[in-house]
């Protein structure tokens, strides 16, 4: 038996009214309402702009924003802004930039800018007919879609091409219009979408109005029109290098390491059980800088993640090795991201993001994206070959724990103190506590 009922028009409630509605439904304390109150911002315009992000707001979920300084790109220096949940990602990045300042620092290039998506559609009649008038249909789609595109096209982007697949392998009688696009400084969404969902509507309309076509053709069903997150033709590269002899302090150490860690970046792309962690490490730092500047994170990950599946296994992202006594370290990913229009522009702490980043373009926030990635695997990866990755998790692992035992800074220390070199968990802290009360 259900003992709630289904609430509908939740929506059209104000935020005070679906407080109410949670409290009530949940039991939860009536001071839950001043609660959430306590996290709505004082300035009634930003509060606004936060809100207006989302369906049912009921109050702002705070993350820390932080930077990390000495990132060296291209011979410039910048300062990463960076959001995560993740207490290590944030000093485990600024150790990087710091190393890999020292020793070159990090250089880059963008592969391509070229995004793609699909109409996808069902027609029934002779695929060499389609073939035959897909000239005189894509000069159709391509004026039909003008008004759309003219902007873009006036900034240097727009539709770059228009092809027809028939795909009867995937669905009987299927087909798709690929369609290209370039968009500058735009992630495109927005423009990709509108462009693809008009290019449905004249498909179909020329299918029914064409003479050429018999009755039993003019039947033409579209199934969805949509981008794809998977850019591999919208790619960067970024690397750094220098002597395997400036990895460490001594001649000896650094052979070692540098081996080390060529054979678990080798292992990272032969092995999927390591391959995924590896990933994820590279995301910890992509994802930090992408929310920072208020970027789809997820388009990011999803695409990027196909991207190391692209010859039928998943493998790591990133690649290693030693020529000519050359330790390097490189990752290649495919990005679409953008700084104008979305979040970017409208939430103002990402909004000063990019103003730390000095205005980036699309492309230059591309290569600070895969930089941060590399710069996460990188301190990982080092962490993981050395002395391990718990001694820095530890740290500020043991810091999350005090804080939420709200303890004196007194205790803090005397925890800090008993903790060095030992195995931390939430009861032994504690256990520590209630021993040494006071
Ligand atoms: C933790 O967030 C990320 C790592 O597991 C990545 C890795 O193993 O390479 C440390």
């Amino acid at each position: 038996m259900m003992d709630r009922k289904i609430i509908s028009g939740f929506s059209k409630l104000d935020r005070k009214q679906k407080i109410q509605w949670l409290v009530d439904q949940y039991h939860l304390d009536q001071a839950t309402i001043k609660f959430l109150d306590s996290f709505q911002l004082a300035d009634e315009k930003t509060q606004e702009i936060i809100a207006d992000l989302s369906e049912n707001q009921l109050s702002n979920y705070h993350l820390p924003f932080t930077v990390a300084p000495n990132f060296l790109v291209d011979g410039k220096l910048k300062t990463f802004p960076l959001v995560t949940e993740e207490s290590s990602v944030v000093a485990a990045l600024a150790k990087a930039a710091g190393y890999w300042a020292q020793r070159g620092g990090f250089r880059t290039e963008i592969i391509g800018t070229k995004k793609k998506g699909q109409v996808h559609f069902l027609w029934k009649g002779d695929h060499e007919k389609l073939n035959k008038f897909f000239p005189e249909i894509k000069q159709n789609l391509l004026i039909e879609s003008a008004p759309l595109t003219e902007k873009m096209t006036n900034r240097g982007g727009g539709i770059s091409a228009v092809e027809l697949k028939y795909l009867p392998e995937v669905l009987p009688n299927y087909y798709q219009l690929d369609v290209s696009f370039e968009t500058c400084d735009a992630m495109g969404a927005n423009f990709i979408n509108s462009c693809l969902e008009q290019f449905g509507k004249t498909l179909k309309i020329w299918v029914v109005e064409n003479d050429q076509f018999a009755e039993e053709e003019k039947e033409l069903e579209i199934i969805m029109a949509i981008l794809s997150n998977y850019v591999p033709e919208s790619r960067v590269k970024v690397w750094v290098e220098c002597p395997v002899t400036k990895l460490e302090a001594d001649a000896e150490k650094s052979q070692l390491f540098a081996s080390k860690f060529v054979q678990a970046v080798h292992i990272s792309r032969n092995d999927v059980s390591r391959a995924v962690t590896h990933n994820k490490g590279i995301f910890n730092g992509i994802d930090a800088l992408a929310i920072a500047t208020g970027n789809d994170f997820r388009a990011i990950e999803a695409g990027g993640h196909a991207y190391a599946a692209k010859d039928g296994k998943y493998r790591g992202l990133s690649d290693a090795g030693i020529t000519d006594g050359n330790f390097w370290f490189s990752l290649e990913l495919p990005l679409a991201v953008g700084v104008v229009g979305g979040v970017t522009r409208l939430h103002p702490l990402a909004k000063l993001a990019m103003q730390i980043l000095e205005q980036p373009s699309a492309k230059q926030l591309m290569t600070y994206l895969a930089i941060s990635g590399l710069a996460s695997n990188w301190a990982a990866v080092r962490a993981l070959v050395t002395t391990g990755i718990q001694q820095g998790h530890m740290k500020m692992h043991l810091s999350n724990i005090l804080n939420t035992l709200q303890v004196s800074d007194e205790q803090k220390q005397a925890v800090r103190l008993y903790f060095e070199g030992r195995e931390v968990s939430f009861s032994e802290v504690q256990n520590f506590l209630n021993t040494h009360a006071g």
